[in-house]
């Protein structure tokens, strides 16, 4: 068992509010687009089917742990979400991992159908990167960071970071990677939108190079435990609790961190991740307690 420094943090309370104000962020940029057409219906569903907001989430608290505030960066930690869901709705698409339910709900393609939800995906990832240009960003923000965000956003998110991921996942599907390459697919599949999202945070809150660089390599660690953990969980989690169908990476031949070192490994694993990732915050004030308090719920959580 690791110590956890941020033990007395009420990180329930903190989510909670949080999401309350993605959630609310999100409605609002839907509800001023023509709510009643098929497309937006879609990109509506998905959106507000239930996620965990995590991504959003880590970019606020990144931007508060550098002494930012929350409502600075929520547009950026809102387009973050809009990513991060595209993602899923192609990710779960026949083509792809071929999956019925997401968040508690049937997946995007089985509500609606696959050229909505291919189309709902695409929309997502535009409508992303409008909310990141905006001028709302630009006037509480200085551009020249509004600038290096997008860049970094749109790196991590390409085929350099996420769709690579997602390329190596698919062209791998039967194999037994090592673990150097199930390291690196995971870095790009998840880890590179998660440091996108804390790297943004901090840029726009005010962080000093020194502390973007040390929020860099939590976020790296916490990034690649993410993935680590949804591997556990699709073996060991509950389909009710989660939103999701679990076993799946073994009946399709996934290579993951338990296929390839076992549960009790693959936990420890996850464990030494997270206690390098807020070594990384050691000369962090109280502000980063709700990162450390994240790096726990991390690979605690059971969805
Ligand atoms: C699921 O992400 C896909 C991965 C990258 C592991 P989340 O576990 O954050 O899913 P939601 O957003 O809460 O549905
Ligand atoms: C989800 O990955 C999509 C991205 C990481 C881009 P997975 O396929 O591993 O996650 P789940 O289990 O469907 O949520
Ligand atoms: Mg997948
Ligand atoms: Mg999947």
């Amino acid at each position: 068992m690791i110590k956890n420094p941020a033990s007395s943090f009420d990180l329930n309370s903190y989510l909670i509010l949080k999401r309350k104000k993605v959630n609310a962020f999100i409605n609002e940029i839907l509800n001023n687009t023509a709510s009643s057409s098929r497309i937006v219906q879609a990109m509506h569903y998905s959106l507000m089917a239930g996620g965990k907001r995590v991504r959003p989430i880590l970019c606020i608290a990144a931007s508060e742990a550098v002494g930012g505030n929350a409502d600075d960066v929520l547009p950026a930690a809102c387009a973050l979400e809009m990513i991060h869901t595209y993602s899923l709705i192609h990710d779960d698409l026949p083509a792809m991992d071929n999956d019925n339910l997401r968040r508690g709900k049937p997946t995007c393609h089985k509500a609606f159908d696959e050229a909505t939800a291919i189309l709902a995906g695409d929309a997502l990832l535009s409508l992303a990167f409008r909310i990141l240009s905006s001028i709302n960003l630009i006037n509480k923000n200085n551009s020249s960071n509004q600038l290096k965000i997008i860049h970094k956003i749109s790196f991590a998110t390409g085929h350099n970071g996420m769709i690579e991921g997602q390329m190596r996942d698919i062209a791998s599907e039967g194999t037994l990677l090592s673990l150097k390459k199930l390291e690196d697919m995971h870095s790009l599949k998840t880890g590179a939108l998660i440091e996108a999202s804390i790297f943004s945070g901090a840029l726009l809150g005010g962080g000093s190079p020194k502390q973007i660089d040390q929020l860099e390599i939590y976020a790296k660690n916490i990034g690649l435990a993410f993935q680590v953990t949804d591997d556990i969980l699709n073996i060991e989690g509950d389909p009710a609790v989660m939103g999701k169908a679990v076993g799946t990476d073994n009946a399709r031949g996934k290579s993951t961190y338990p296929s390839i070192m076992g549960l009790d490994k693959s936990k420890e694993f996850a464990k030494k991740l997270v206690h390098n990732a807020l070594q990384a915050l050691d000369d962090f004030d109280s502000n980063s307690n709700s990162l450390r308090a994240i790096g726990y719920y991390i690979i605690e959580r059971k969805k």
